[in-house]
């Protein structure tokens, strides 16, 4: 029997300090994520100098953590993978640093993996089953992507948001709803009991070809229909508990069949017959349930990250092994690349 590799893994894109042991069959031996969500809570998002700083005091304890829970020692580590790509600059390069220093320090290789491959890798992790040649589809707080994914580390821009991300969207209706931070979970719940249909809100591309996505006006329809529209005479609806959830719902319907149709056409454009959704949203029961059905009528399979492995983590970056196999590693000057990377070839 040969004996088991082990990666370390480290994500600090955006808010959530995280590091994971995962070896080379891919068994994810640990997953610690630090978040920071208390932080950012009362600003309504993130802030990225307090995101820096956190990531600074986090980084440390939840690597040792890692590797605690995993059972291994920093001399078992056949490598770092680290993401590099796309995030806040100063959240990147704090993951970045301590990668390097590791990597440095123990005379193991360095491996920069890009934080959307990673999130659709996720979706590799829990099947069996080979999942590439896909479609893949980040839906997070900070991206709406759609990508052509050939291989695990390869993958060309399909289409994505011109302006708000879906989680964004979710965000700051929660925050007009008084609902609080992270919307997504709180705007699930609250949609739960309402009607789906009482606000007919905008659906921006639903109808065209192209595979793009808006949520900053569908944004603002639910900022009017909840307080009202600026120089308007009609005064809206009170605001109480059932009106909450009324907009929550027919909010989250919009978001959900805009971006099961974007799916499907996705899927029809490039004739894959696999599609992986990972990314916050992809946590959201409503669009697995519809984008579920959506995928056995239109005759194509849907894989979803699993729950815990929606959100940022670090678990999901057992994607270094891939790059480790292709024998694509970085060198210890390598800088980060905070804005997104539109083409599909290797960046490092
Ligand atoms: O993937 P992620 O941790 O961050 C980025 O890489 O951007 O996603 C966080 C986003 C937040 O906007 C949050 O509101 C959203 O995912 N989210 C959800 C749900 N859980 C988290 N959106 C809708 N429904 C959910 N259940
Ligand atoms: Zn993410």
């Amino acid at each position: 029997m040969t004996p088991p590799r082990y990666l370390l893994a480290i994500e600090t894109s955006c808010d959530e300090t995280a590091a994971a042991v995962i070896t080379h069959d891919r068994h994810v031996l640990s997953n610690v994520v630090a978040s920071q969500t208390d932080l950012h809570l009362r600003y309504g998002g993130v802030v990225p100098e307090i995101a820096s700083r956190a990531h600074v005091q986090a980084i440390l304890p939840v690597v040792k953590e890692a590797l605690a829970k995993a059972n291994v020692t920093l001399k078992d580590l056949e490598a770092v993978a680290v993401a590099t790509r796309p995030g806040l600059v100063g959240s990147l390069l704090i993951g970045l640093t301590a990668a390097k220093s590791l990597a440095w320090g123990l005379g193991i290789p360095l491996v920069a993996i890009d934080h959307l491959q990673a999130h659709i890798y996720a979706c590799q992790l829990a099947t069996q089953q080979p999942l590439y040649p896909c479609v893949g589809f980040v839906v997070s707080g900070g991206h709406t992507n759609l990508y052509h994914c050939p291989t695990p580390i390869t993958f060309n821009p399909l289409g994505g948001t011109i302006d708000d991300a879906a989680g964004e969207a979710f965000d700051k209706v929660a925050q007009i709803l008084n609902l609080g931070y992270p919307g997504g979970p709180v705007i699930e719940a609250a949609a739960i009991h309402g009607d789906s249909h009482a606000v007919q809100f905008p659906q921006a591309f639903l109808h065209e070809d192209r595979l793009d996505f808006s949520f900053s006006g569908l944004k603002t329809a639910v900022l009017y229909a909840a307080h009202g529209t600026p120089g308007a005479r009609a005064v809206p609806p009170p605001l109480n508990t059932q009106r909450i959830a009324d907009l929550a719902a027919s909010f989250q319907r919009a978001v959900i069949e805009v971006l099961v149709a974007k799916s499907v056409a996705a899927m029809h454009q490039t004739g894959e017959t696999r599609l992986a959704v990972g990314g916050g949203v992809a946590a959201n029961k409503a669009f697995r349930t519809s984008l579920s059905s959506a995928a056995t009528r239109h005759g194509f399979e849907v894989f979803f990250a699993p729950l815990d492995l929606c959100t940022d983590n670090a678990a999901m970056g057992g994607l270094g092994w891939e790059y480790i196999d292709a024998r694509q590693f970085s060198p210890l000057d390598l800088d980060v690349t905070p804005g997104l990377v539109r083409v599909s070839t290797d960046h490092r």
